[in-house]
């Protein structure tokens, strides 16, 4: 063992008995080194972070240039800083559905706690709706929504008024009612295996809401920024929420999230009493720098309209007697398998030839499979034959 893994393994928290544990030396584009030299395709993207690859150029000289110029300056919301507004503007200009005012927070669970908090306040009513099998987080707030009780029963009591329903089953939306505050769903189910709104869910949702005055919260932090192939996954299954929650992809590998509402609904935050929200960092300067990078990137180059295409080419290549099903949103992908006994010597076997795949939270029979969205059709075909010939040796 290394010093610097058993260092690691010492003396930075550890969340699981088994880190993937690779040693990083340096990444770029779809691929990740490790200190051996060890090249790793990357089919995971950090979890849906890395949409552009690592290292992408225009990333990389915004976060240099804005961190010559100024790094942190005063805490949020007090300082007019360019990066900050001119993300904002863009973001309105590309939503272009009302939607037109960003708070930025550091994080995918910061923008959930945010936006719960906001909807308390805008609508004076306290229950909130999450569904099963969601995932929003890790903070109290966010651990909240959760509906498996073996992840959240060491840490209860959690936030009180949150009821669940089952998510694709438009009978249960009776249970929004006048006394909700707010639904929080997430248009493609991601860590319970990639479940795709089925018919009109999402549509039946947001009618609910509007006849019961409930806010209707969209968790885009997995599915945002070109994942399902469409900028947003709202705009590929036609609503518009109240609140937009957004992370992960959002600043190029930087740290930052946001959410986002009409200006008369954040407005709720900023008197009687005032500070309704606060944060040191988020929007951090360097941070917003990137995350203007990515949305100039992401809405001016022709990645997102190709994302379909790489979508169909895994599908058709991800055809083995083991895979029982490919379920997928753009290049949010799971693939599960015949038994979930194979899932980690699949997992493992991969990563030991190479290619960076994953498990999901909720779904112990299926990986996840989410690249840069810049991958080519040659990393394509280079990724899933070795996780075919991984599959052959497990028959
Ligand atoms: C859909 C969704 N919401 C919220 C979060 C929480 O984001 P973060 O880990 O940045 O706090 C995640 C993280 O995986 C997520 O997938």
């Amino acid at each position: 063992m290394t010093l610097q893994r058993r260092l690691f393994l010492n003396h930075v928290a550890q969340t699981g008995p088994f880190p993937f544990g690779i040693e990083v030396s340096h990444a770029e584009g779809v691929y990740i080194y490790d200190t051996d030299g060890k090249r790793y395709l990357d089919f995971d993207s950090g979890i849906s972070v890395s949409s552009l690859g690592h290292g992408h150029p225009a990333i990389v000289q915004a976060v240099k240039s804005q961190a010559e110029k100024y790094m942190h300056t005063m805490v949020y919301g007090e300082h007019i800083q360019a990066p900050q507004v001119q993300f904002a503007v863009r973001l309105a200009q590309v939503l272009n559905n009302g939607l037109d005012c960003t708070y930025f927070v550091n994080s995918g669970s910061e923008a959930v706690e945010g936006a719960i908090k906001l909807a308390r306040r805008f609508t004076g009513r306290y229950e909130i709706i999450s569904c099963s099998n969601a995932y929003h987080g890790s903070t109290m707030g966010a651990e909240s929504l959760r509906s498996d009780t073996d992840f959240t029963m060491a840490y209860v009591p959690g936030v009180p008024g949150v009821k669940h329903i089952r998510f694709n089953q438009k009978e249960d939306l009776k249970y929004i009612t006048n006394k909700t505050a707010c639904i929080i769903l997430e248009p493609v189910q991601a860590e319970a295996g990639v479940i795709v709104p089925t018919d009109d869910f999402l549509k039946a949702a947001r009618k609910r809401c509007d006849e019961t005055g409930t806010l209707m919260i969209l968790d885009e932090i997995q599915t945002g920024f070109g994942r399902t192939g469409y900028l947003f996954a709202h705009q590929k299954y036609g609503i518009v929420p109240d609140i937009l929650l957004l992370a992960k992809a959002m600043g190029g590998g930087m740290p930052i999230g946001a959410f986002v509402a009409k200006r008369e609904v954040m407005q709720a935050f900023t008197q009687n009493p005032m500070l309704g929200h606060i944060t040191t960092f988020g929007g951090h300067p360097v941070c917003t720098a990137a995350a203007l990078a990515m949305l100039q990137v992401i809405t001016t180059e022709d990645i997102v309209c190709k994302v379909s295409y790489k979508e169909q080419l895994f599908r058709e290549l991800l055809v083995h007697p083991l895979i029982r099903e490919v379920r997928s949103s753009g290049l949010l992908m799971a693939v599960e398998l015949t038994d979930k006994k194979l899932l980690m010597p699949l997992i493992d076997g991969a990563i030991r030839r190479g290619v960076l795949i994953d498990y999901f939270l909720f779904n112990d029979n299926s990986f996840r499979i989410a690249p840069p969205l810049i991958i080519e059709k040659e990393g394509i075909h280079e990724g899933v034959q070795i996780l075919i010939s991984v599959l052959d040796s497990l028959i």
